[in-house]
């Protein structure tokens, strides 16, 4: 049975009934859940006794406000899909639960969060890493899953567990895709129909070129707007806008 939890004092409440022979599998997200999150649930009940999602819209990582006011909110598709799979816990906090100090203490890291996403969305990570880490806090995870979808993310939260020595292992999940290899987003569903035909041509270059410059020519070709194409930790990784929509991708070289 899943039980969803609104409220911090009724979670915090749940989780002190835990004992040491559960293992917690926690897998955080902003809800409008689709199958790149259900892969992330489904390692984690495989993995664990107990598994967790969080749904919580963080305002603190949004640098655009539109974007916030717009991100997509389905609570009961989510929670459907949790009990559909099996979760045994949703946690949906409040804004003003999680902060407290009105946003006073903040998670900041000075190299990787410049770079790539961070040079395009100043802020972003500082707001990512600081929800992350009360998120960690309060749910005590043995395991938190994260997917490869966001990579930079995913070695953010690495590296933060490792420096601030948080007892909790970090599982990194492949992407999943459409059948088109479009990398699965809450953002597609913006997209109209010749915005979604870019978007899987913006795919099939990601799938297709090895190198940068391979890459950024044939996305040129197609008159798709360009954000960063790099390669980083041995991945090509590539931001685009088409229309008003910026997507992100990354492979493995
Ligand atoms: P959200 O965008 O909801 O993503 C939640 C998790 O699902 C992240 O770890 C993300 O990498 C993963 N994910 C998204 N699309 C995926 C796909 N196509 N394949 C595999 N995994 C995918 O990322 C966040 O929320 C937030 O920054 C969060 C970590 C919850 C902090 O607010």
């Amino acid at each position: 049975m899943t039980e969803v939890i609104t409220t911090l004092p009724a979670w915090q409440k749940i989780r002190k009934t835990f004992n040491v022979d559960h293992t917690i599998g926690f897998v955080p997200t902003m809800g409008n859940l689709h199958a790149g999150h259900q892969s992330l649930l489904q390692q984690s009940l495989s993995q664990n006794s107990l598994t967790v999602l969080s749904l919580f819209v963080n305002p603190t990582q949004f640098n655009d406000q539109q974007d916030l006011a717009k991100y997509p909110r389905t609570p009961e598709a989510d929670i459907a899909l949790a009990q559909s799979v099996g979760v045994d816990y949703v946690f949906c906090p409040r804004d003003t639960e999680l902060y407290p100090d009105h946003y006073q203490f903040q998670v900041s890291e000075s190299l990787i969060s410049k770079q790539l996403e961070g040079a395009s969305r100043p802020g972003h990570f500082t707001g990512m890493l600081t929800v992350v880490l009360k998120l960690l806090l309060l749910v005590k995870p043995t395991r938190a899953y994260f997917g490869e979808k966001d990579f930079q993310q995913l070695e953010l939260v690495k590296n933060m567990v490792d420096a601030l020595f948080v007892e909790t292992e970090i599982i990194a999940c492949p992407t999943v895709r459409e059948a088109s290899g479009l990398a699965m987003s809450s953002r597609n569903q913006h997209l109209n129909e010749n915005e979604r035909k870019l978007a899987n041509i913006f795919a099939h270059g990601m799938l297709s070129y090895k190198t940068k410059e391979a890459l950024e020519a044939y996305l040129q070709s197609h008159q798709i707007s360009v954000d960063y194409v790099d390669i980083w930790q041995n991945r090509l990784l590539a931001a685009v806008r088409i229309g008003k929509i910026r997507l992100i991708d990354n492979v493995s070289l």
